[in-house]
């Protein structure tokens, strides 16, 4: 199993176990996370969502053997239904970050609520790198972090965040030294079993509201463009230079 689900303590803990692959995204784990997310939305045990990874890694992103073999074909596909369950998961999601988050592993920390970091941890949306193109409204929501200039950085050079970066720019809530991240993501997440649920859950709809459908739109537009870019000989070069462990060759597009 390389999605470990546990509840306890008012929270429903999703942690990613794949160290092997660097805790890269399956379709089988976007479909158990999916799961555990409806789960933990019907439950009324549940009071907050925790993720996890593993020490030193967050993932590693979509894995890109699959993005090869079975690239996502549109809304029903098991990586849109995860990101659309955790958009509009009406409880609060926390996220604890001890190393990379890589493409939809900082895509995703976007549609959380509070995100805490380690010092070493990293975020990259190397979309571009790859052939590809942003994903999960990142497209929309970044440049509205952080204006246009600085996005341009992440998405069109590809430039990795600091943990304090990350901070800085409104994707994390606080940098802790890496033995405190899980223990103080976990402390937060519990403190909404203290707190009245109906009003966690108004306020949380509400800070989301205004930008709600702007997500769903762009999550559809950069889908279909998206898919497009998976099957261009500009990713599939990307793909087999990472797995052949080379620099990609670009000269020729
Ligand atoms: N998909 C599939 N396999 C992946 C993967 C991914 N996204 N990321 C890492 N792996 C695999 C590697 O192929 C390697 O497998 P192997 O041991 O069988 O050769 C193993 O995980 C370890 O990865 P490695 O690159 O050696 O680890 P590292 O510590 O040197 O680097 C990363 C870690 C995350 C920086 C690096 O693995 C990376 O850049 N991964 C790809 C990220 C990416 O482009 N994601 C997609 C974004 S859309």
């Amino acid at each position: 199993m390389t999605i470990n689900t546990t509840t306890g303590g008012g929270v429903a803990t999703l942690e990613i176990a794949r160290p092997e692959k660097k805790n890269a995204l399956t379709l089988a784990m976007y479909a158990a996370m999916t799961d555990a997310i409806t789960a933990a939305v019907a439950d009324d045990a549940v009071r907050a969502l925790l993720i996890v990874g593993q020490p030193g890694v967050f993932t590693s992103g979509n894995d890109l053997a699959d993005f090869m073999q079975q690239p996502p074909t549109g809304e029903e596909s098991p990586v849109f239904r995860f990101m659309q369950a955790l958009a509009a998961c009406d409880k609060p999601v926390v996220a604890a970050v001890t190393g990379a988050a890589v493409g939809i592993g900082t895509t995703m920390l976007l549609h959380c609520d509070l995100v805490y970091v380690s010092e070493e941890a990293r975020f990259a949306m190397p979309f571009v790198s790859l052939g590809l193109v942003p994903e999960f409204a990142s497209s929309l929501l970044l440049p509205q972090l952080m204006g246009h200039a600085k996005a341009a950085e992440k998405l069109l050079l590809g430039d990795p965040l600091t943990a304090a970066e990350a901070v800085d720019l409104g994707i994390a809530s606080a940098v802790l030294p890496a033995v405190d991240v899980l223990a103080h993501a976990r402390r937060m997440a519990e403190r909404f079993n203290s707190l009245p649920r109906g009003a966690v859950r108004d306020t949380k709809r509400l800070m989301r509201s205004g930008f709600k459908d702007g997500i769903l739109r762009a999550m559809q537009a950069e889908a279909a463009i998206f898919g497009e870019r998976l099957r261009s000989p500009e990713a599939k070069e990307a793909f087999e230079a990472f797995f052949a462990r080379r620099k990609p060759d670009f000269s020729r597009f």
